[in-house]
């Protein structure tokens, strides 16, 4: 068991890439505090992880939001808080003629500020040593037409994990991102994208295939545990080889 009586906090754990990282970190005996906006999804993601998962309904963006969730999960599970999963994120069309900077901060607010707060909130319920993962993007550094803003929202998630890192790697508080490629989740509903859609990506990608959030699960899982304690301020990419190598 790799996360023993761990207690992890995975924002977004109600859907795919965070649902799967709750899913795994259970199976590896850590009790997991699941959080996002919408409760009855929350619930019913909750209700298939079993009695070891705690749902909060919390947005990431709100400092006062995430405060009350560290606070409540460190009640319910009665120890301070060894890994965080900053994994909220939303993904937006945002073609620039068309695009206002409100819908352009929009995205920056939950994707960037949001994973700002996750980890500033935390920072007096963290337990030493703890391991803290941001899941940014291959987009980080794959500029996309009509995703301006997120591309540019995951590059900034890259580069807080890097300063996060210097700036605790004294406390012993880890900080690493994590780049998925192409991973079979709602966030593709929520762009009108069917998963026919999805697997044309393939021929994109070396290994042919769109990744399972399990495959993307297992990398952060890595991360959290103590496999990776010599890791802190990487990125690690998790995408079938679309970032290092050809696909022809
Ligand atoms: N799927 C991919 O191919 C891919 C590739 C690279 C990176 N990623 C990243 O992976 C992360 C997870 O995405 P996913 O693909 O697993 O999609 P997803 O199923 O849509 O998951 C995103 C989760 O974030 C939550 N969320 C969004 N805004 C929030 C907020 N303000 N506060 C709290 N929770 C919020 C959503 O729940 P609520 O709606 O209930 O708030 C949802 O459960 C995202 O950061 C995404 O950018 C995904």
């Amino acid at each position: 068991m790799l996360l023993q009586d761990a207690l992890a906090v995975v924002t977004g754990g109600g859907s795919g890439i965070g649902f799967a990282t709750a899913e795994r970190f259970v199976s590896e005996g850590a009790r997991v505090v699941i959080s996002g906006r919408d409760a009855e999804k929350l619930q019913r993601a909750a209700d298939k992880l079993g009695a070891n998962a705690l749902p909060v309904v919390a947005d990431a963006a709100n400092a006062a939001d995430m405060r009350r969730l560290y606070e409540t999960a460190v009640a319910h599970f009665g120890r301070a808080v060894d890994v965080i999963v900053a994994n909220a994120g939303v993904s937006r069309q945002t073609p620039v003629r068309e695009t206002s900077l409100a819908q352009f901060a929009q995205v920056f607010d939950i994707n960037v500020g949001g994973v700002y707060v996750t980890v500033r909130e935390a920072l007096a319920f963290l337990a030493r040593p703890a391991s803290v993962i941001l899941v940014a993007s291959l987009a980080a550094n794959q500029g996309t037409k009509h995703f301006s803003a997120y591309c540019a929202s995951k590059a900034a998630v890259v580069s807080l994990a890097k300063s996060f890192a210097a700036e605790f790697v004294e406390s012993g508080i880890r900080v690493n991102s994590i780049s998925p490629g192409v991973a079979k989740t709602p966030i593709f509903d929520s762009l009108g994208m069917s998963e026919a859609e999805l697997l044309q990506w393939s021929h994109v990608i070396p290994m042919k295939r769109p990744a399972e959030p399990a495959e993307i699960a297992g990398a952060i899982l890595f991360l959290a545990s103590d496999a990776s304690r010599y890791m802190t301020g990487a990125d690690l990419a998790v995408d079938g080889g679309m970032s290092g190598i050809s696909p022809f």
